[in-house]
């Protein structure tokens, strides 16, 4: 098995991380999870521009191309053979003494590893546990300092919940490490990508699709309590694609189907892919 080891590509035993990596000292590092479909990767040019925009927003001295990351993302994939599965790449700021204070002319490191296709729960769907958004106020950044986010998931574990969905101050902000859609008569609703959400690509890919095929999507922050009475709910990921809620657990509890616009939207999902 090989990865990538600041844009080379060795084998796991052989890579090196530094000490003094500031995504371990500070957390200070972006990332994206690409999904890979028969030997193809899902949204890459996407996924390419949500990290360059979560690097940007950290001031980070990034400046490799989108070209650059698609060769050694190709190259990984073959040489690990992946053909279902997924991509992880990580972009530290740097490595240097440890300091709060970043220096604008710290050099990016880029490492990376491929994954095996995740377990699908699209079929029975998940059980989600409610809870409290911990976390701080730029979820718009595709960060690896993730605690609030790991919290959160240990929490929806311990109560056999599969994701946690998170409200801040009573509004309903996503998932864990996903984000979450309602549905009314018909109607989608998810919370508008502000800085207090991820904007997914599989949300943004899934509203495209609910739109074309004329539903209609409102982009709003709604109150916990609405999950009470939602006739669907399901969550969207890279690696979870399209996958229905069943059950509110925690703060907010309530049961529902697996309803039409999910199905019909997994079954869209699925062609695009
Ligand atoms: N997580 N919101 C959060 C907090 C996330 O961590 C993720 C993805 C999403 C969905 O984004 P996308 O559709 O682009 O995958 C929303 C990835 C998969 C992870 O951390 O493993």
């Amino acid at each position: 098995n090989y990865v990538l080891d600041n844009m080379n590509i060795v084998p796991e035993s052989d890579a090196v991380i530094q000490t003094n990596d500031r995504s371990y000292h500070f957390g200070d590092g972006v990332y994206e999870v690409v999904r890979v479909y028969n030997q193809t990767p899902f949204q890459l040019d996407a996924h390419w521009d949500r990290l360059f925009q979560s690097a940007q927003k950290l001031d980070m001295n990034f400046t490799i191309t989108a070209d650059e990351l698609t060769k050694a993302t190709m190259d990984l994939l073959e040489k690990n053979q992946v053909k279902d599965g997924a991509i992880y790449i990580q972009v530290s700021r740097g490595a240097s003494p440890r300091n709060h204070l970043y220096s604008r002319e710290e050099t990016p490191i880029i490492t990376g590893f491929t994954m095996s296709a995740p377990p699908s729960k699209q079929q029975e769907g998940i059980a989600a546990w409610v809870t409290d958004d911990m976390r701080w106020l730029r979820c718009d950044i595709k960060t690896v300092n993730l605690l609030g986010n790991v919290m959160a998931k240990r929490e929806a574990a311990d109560a056999d919940c599969a994701e946690a969905i998170l409200h801040r101050d009573g509004l309903v902000t996503e998932g864990s490490s996903s984000n979450l859609f309602l549905v009314n008569d018909g109607i989608l609703y998810t919370h508008p990508a502000t800085n207090l959400i991820l904007n997914g690509i599989t949300r943004q890919v899934v509203i495209k699709l609910a739109t074309d095929a004329g539903f209609r999507v409102v982009e709003e922050a709604f109150p916990k309590d609405v999950l009470d009475h939602a006739d669907e709910a399901f969550i969207t990921s890279t690696t979870s694609e399209v996958t229905p809620i069943v059950e509110f657990k925690g703060q907010i509890t309530a049961q529902m189907p697996i309803g039409p616009v999910t199905k019909k939207l997994q079954a869209l999902f699925k062609e695009l892919i």
